[in-house]
């Protein structure tokens, strides 16, 4: 498939997250740790000009894994789902943190709903579901890179 991803900036990433992931909730909810970070990089999907799919990565360690990156806030417009944004989203994610960040595992705290989706790229789910404060039900993803 082939569809524009760029390294974009937060600005650009927030209004999606708002709209599929922290819907009905402040905009604040939708600025984390590590947003404005140096080392961490967002990227967007566009259809033309218009942003349909973002997805955000960062150094973070997983266990005894110091090289580590962790993927954070996967969010693909819900009239774009389902077309391949998403892959196209963690194909660009995977080689920044793979050339980058020298990162040897990508880790992600996956919705129990986009479980297939992780799974289907290649991620393993690991350990127990536990559930995260109004967001739900969640599993470790791991792919190792
Ligand atoms: C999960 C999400 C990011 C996937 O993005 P997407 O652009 O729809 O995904 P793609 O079109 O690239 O899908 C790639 C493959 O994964 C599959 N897939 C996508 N979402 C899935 C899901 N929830 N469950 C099972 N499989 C899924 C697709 O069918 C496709 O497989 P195929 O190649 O066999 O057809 C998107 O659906 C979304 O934003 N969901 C709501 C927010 C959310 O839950 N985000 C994740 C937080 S951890």
């Amino acid at each position: 498939m082939n569809v524009m991803v760029r390294r974009v900036n937060l600005n650009q990433v927030r209004p999606l997250r708002h709209r599929v992931l922290r819907p009905g909730r402040s905009y604040d909810t939708t600025l984390w740790d590590r947003d404005t970070d140096d080392d961490t990089a967002h990227f967007a999907a566009f259809s033309d000009s218009e942003i349909v799919a973002v997805g955000t990565v960062f150094p973070e360690a997983y266990r005894e894994v110091e090289k580590a990156a962790r993927l954070r806030g996967m969010a693909t417009a819900p009239e774009y789902q389902g077309k391949g944004y998403g892959f196209c989203i963690l194909d660009a994610i995977v080689d920044h943190a793979r050339e980058k960040l020298k990162a040897k595992i990508l880790w992600c705290n996956a919705r129990e709903i986009a479980f297939g989706f992780y799974e289907r790229y290649g991620f393993r789910l690991v350990g127990d579901p536990f559930e995260l404060p109004l967001v739900g039900w969640h599993k470790v993803g791991v792919l190792e890179l």
